[in-house]
């Protein structure tokens, strides 16, 4: 079976002309320490190295943010692209012909590349016509009047159409592009009736639109005067999907990283505005709501949201929930306080560079945000007013998961409205039973390495079932003896008794080894092939592994014991509350 389009062979090619160490290496500097290379990790940021490679068993995996795996997993991650293309960068890289198996798929590329193609064309066309000395003349007074320089223009690759019908069209034809492919990739219109096509943008200031990895897939249009609509978009295509996609991420990526923070802002102009002033960490949401897909996106970089929308929208967006969304995506989200009606460009122009640096720094997080606009709202002069506020922020407070945050923000709100903390606790209380509103989010990843919260015994058996796996991985000849020991149905639903498990159902005594890729193509999910790549970068326990499997397996199955008696424990009670005593 191959994955996507190759054949496992091929994969399995690609992947021994692709050291784990030398691709990442690329990527990452790493340092050699006992059997493992270490560095910062590249999917969290971090001061000190957890970001671990192992030469001999070709897998990753960081102790700050638990993510692993094998090589093509690395440039899925860093590169941001399926697995088929992992496969075919890294074939790439070792000058491997990659082989044509999917007639299909190949034509699916191949559309997809011609439609690349012909958003890149436009982009210099449009630049082109920007910086031609009459057709450009109005537009450059534009920019000029926005005071936007030719550095952050070029930056961004900003273009003008030109407003004639059939320019770009006719500046594709010449560059080999025809009129089917510039219908599919947004840039023209066909005709209503009859054949031919149009420009779709005409007149208009040109903000391409990049993907993550610099593609050029869409465009916005502004007019230069009054008129409608101010922006035209390029529509959604098979490269081009809005909810997917952030406006200049790929320019602001290093930014971001190095600030360990994000600005959302609304536009484009926004964002070059920011970038002018030396704010290089700044992202658009194109006018729509933030998606979770956007936030996912974020999250490789950095968990700090911070939102500079002008007042109003930001009102909007944190009363649609949005922002709630982005907070249990575990994210820490903090709002500017910009004056109402002033975007991030209109508040760099007329106040500067410095206050809005102290903005950034100012910028509130969410529960104080809310907390503020309701102040606002209502006269807290009253205790109407301040009954009023503290009901409408019971469901913020309890939206809160953090308990220490949780608690801190209901004392504050309960001191500045001068009520009892008690009864504001309690109707956190309440609301979270009603509603739920925590306790459905999955633990999240943080960026340092914590102390484990888990219950000792969790811990002992998460210790004892990692203990046995890495003795199984690590040393051939211990296999058999744990395969026969460990009380296989005994066993937990942890996902570290499923890679357990795994190992175990592949082993065959008598059989061939088994490999790691196999191994990770046979676990269930991320999780359990994350827990694999740990194993793989870990040393084995210390000690004899007779004696080690031993006591692990002992302990496992007096756990199972335990848990089979308070099972008992519970059913007996049920049925002597049901009053049936005998049986
Ligand atoms: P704004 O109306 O706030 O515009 O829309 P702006 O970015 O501040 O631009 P200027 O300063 O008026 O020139 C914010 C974003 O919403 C999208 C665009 O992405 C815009 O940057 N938008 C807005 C549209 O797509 N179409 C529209 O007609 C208006
Ligand atoms: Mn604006």
């Amino acid at each position: 079976m191959g994955r996507g389009i190759f054949t496992n062979e091929f994969i399995e090619e690609v992947r021994t002309a692709s050291d784990i160490v030398a691709v990442i290496g690329e990527y990452v500097r790493l340092k050699k320490v006992g059997q493992n290379f270490v560095g910062l990790c590249p999917f969290h940021n971090e001061d000190t190295p957890s970001f671990t490679v192992n030469r001999e068993r070709q897998m990753f995996y960081c102790f700050g943010c638990n993510v692993g795996g094998d090589v093509f997993e690395f440039i899925k991650k860093r590169e941001t692209v399926d697995f088929p293309e992992a496969v075919r960068l890294l074939a790439e890289r070792a000058h491997l012909a990659v082989p044509v198996l999917d007639p299909a798929d190949e034509q699916r590329k191949l559309e997809r590349q011609a439609l690349y193609w012909a958003n890149e064309l436009a982009k210099k066309y449009f630049q082109s016509c920007l910086y031609h000395r009459e057709l450009g003349a109005e537009a450059r007074a534009y920019l000029a009047r926005r005071g936007i320089d030719t550095a952050t223009a070029q930056k961004f690759g900003l273009g003008f159409a030109p407003d004639k019908w059939e320019s770009l069209l006719y500046y594709l034809r010449q560059s080999g592009v025809g009129q089917e492919v510039a219908i599919k990739a947004g840039l023209a219109i066909p005709r209503p009736k009859g054949t031919g096509a149009y420009d779709r943008f005409r007149g208009r200031l040109m903000f391409p639109i990049h993907d993550v990895r610099g593609r050029v897939v869409a465009f916005g249009g502004r007019v230069l005067g009054p008129g409608e609509p101010k922006y035209l978009n390029s529509p959604e295509t098979t490269i081009y999907r809005k909810a997917r996609l952030l406006y200049a991420l790929d320019q602001a990526r290093s930014g971001i990283e190095r600030e360990n923070k994000v600005l959302i802002v609304e536009g484009y102009l926004d964002v070059l505005a920011c970038y002018q002033f030396g704010f290089d960490f700044a992202v658009a949401s194109l006018g729509t709501a933030l998606t979770s897909e956007q936030i996912a996106l974020l999250k490789r970089y950095t968990t700090n949201i911070n939102i500079a929308y002008d007042a109003d929208a930001a009102g909007q967006t944190a009363a649609a929930r949005g922002l709630q969304m982005v907070r249990q995506a575990g994210c820490q989200v903090k709002v500017l306080m910009l004056p109402v009606g002033k975007d991030p460009d209109d508040f760099l122009r007329s106040h500067g560079a410095e206050a809005f640096k102290a903005l950034v720094e100012q910028a509130v997080p969410l529960p104080v945000y809310y907390f503020r606009q309701l102040t606002q709202k209502h006269d807290i002069g009253t205790l109407e007013g301040r009954l009023a506020v503290a009901k409408a922020m019971v469901p913020h407070l309890a939206g809160i998961e953090n308990l220490v945050e949780r608690e801190e923000y209901t004392k504050k709100v309960a001191e500045k409205l001068g009520l009892s903390q008690e009864a504001l606790r309690a109707e956190i209380k309440q609301q979270i039973e009603e509603k739920g509103q925590v306790g459905f989010r999955k633990p999240t990843i943080t960026t340092k390495a914590r102390p484990s919260l888990l219950p000792a015994t969790r811990q002992a058996e998460t210790d004892a079932l990692m203990g046995l796996s890495s003795l199984f991985l690590a040393n051939p000849e211990i296999r058999p003896l744990i395969a026969a020991s460990v009380p296989v149905d005994c066993l937990s639903q942890l996902p570290q008794a499923t890679v357990l498990k795994t190992m175990l159902a592949l082993f065959d005594p008598n059989g061939s080894d088994f490999s790691l890729p196999e191994l990770a193509n046979m676990m269930p999910d991320q999780d359990t092939r994350n827990i694999l790549a740990q194993l793989a970068v870990k040393p084995p326990p210390v000690g004899e592994a007779a004696e080690l499997v031993a006591d692990y397996t002992r302990f496992l199955h007096l756990l199972w014991v335990q848990r089979q008696i308070q099972i008992l424990k519970r059913e007996i009670n049920s049925l002597k509350r049901a009053g049936k005593n005998e049986e």
